[in-house]
């Protein structure tokens, strides 16, 4: 069967390959910080020497809209095209080809299905920077075919913090159910607090410092019962009106299992505080001795 190697949740903002790779007297102060960070984080991935990619992250309005919005859907292609024109332009993102794996996915579809969650699926998935992002600071060489999961953090209504950490839980099962040999790792990203287009989307921290400092604190101890408790799409909205994202690392931490990050980084950086997390399977004697 396959094994989960390590599972990783970050924030993915987009300004990242065009802040550190800017000619060094037009990078942002952080600039050299964050490229140290992000490359300290790769190493969390690099060393669990994963052969897939089962990726998650949310179209922000690019490919998926109000006409046809699923709550959670699974990429089933070949490859998959990455990078739609304003990421591009705005972001400085170029195009990528991802390579896709048709037989995970479609294990993982069924798995998915037979454990309660019937996602949707495309064929002809294209991929944004909630997925293009990772690959370019964990696995910059893209080497490695890809199993693209989206959930719907936008549009609501939106799916509750459980269903989201139920989810993670079911995907883990469908991971370790994979009658492979291939070491998979999981990646997904979100944000933590962040206000889009509304009056605190330009402070010097995230719109809810409190909050952000909160969510490094429950990815340490790994409390996903306090999570549960706290977080609602209300509180979350109290936080910035873009801070459902959170909702991703809420299924991360469902793929990793109720226990406390191996790794737990940060950068306060212009509105929004980046998170960088990983987890590693614990191996039954651990289990037992945590
Ligand atoms: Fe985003």
């Amino acid at each position: 069967m396959a094994e989960l190697v390590a599972t990783l949740a970050s924030t993915h903002h987009p300004f990242y390959l065009r802040a550190t790779t800017a000619p060094p007297e037009q990078q942002i102060p952080q600039a050299p910080e964050w490229k140290r960070k992000v490359e300290a984080y790769r190493e969390t991935l690099s060393k669990a020497k994963p052969d897939i990619l089962v990726m998650i992250g949310s179209d922000h309005f690019h490919q998926i809209f109000l006409d046809n919005c699923p709550q959670f859907l699974i990429g089933k292609a070949e490859r998959y095209d990455a990078t739609f024109g304003n990421e591009e332009r705005e972001f400085g993102i170029p195009k990528y080809v991802l390579e896709g794996d048709m037989e995970m996915s479609r294990f993982m579809h069924r798995d998915l299905m037979d454990q309660g969650f019937d996602l949707a699926f495309s064929n002809e998935l294209k991929i944004d920077h909630s997925i293009i992002c990772p690959i370019i600071t964990v696995r910059p060489d893209n080497d490695l075919p890809v199993v693209p999961i989206y959930t719907n953090i936008f549009a609501p209504p939106l799916p509750s913090p459980r269903r989201f950490y139920d989810l993670g839980r079911a995907i883990r099962k469908a991971i370790n159910a994979f009658p492979s040999d291939k070491r998979v790792a999981a990646i997904g990203t979100g944000h933590l607090s962040l206000e889009l287009g509304g009056p605190r989307q330009f402070m010097e921290t995230g719109p809810d410092p409190v909050f952000d400092r909160q969510a490094l604190e429950w990815f340490r101890s790994g409390d996903i019962d306090a999570i549960l408790a706290n977080v609602t799409h209300q509180s979350m909205a109290k936080s910035g009106n873009a801070t459902h994202g959170f909702l991703n690392f809420i299924l991360m931490m469902g793929v990793a299992g109720p226990q406390a990050a191996d790794y737990v980084d940060y950068l306060d950086l212009f509105h929004t505080m980046e998170a960088y997390v990983t987890w590693y399977p614990r191996t039954g004697a651990e289990e037992q001795a945590a």
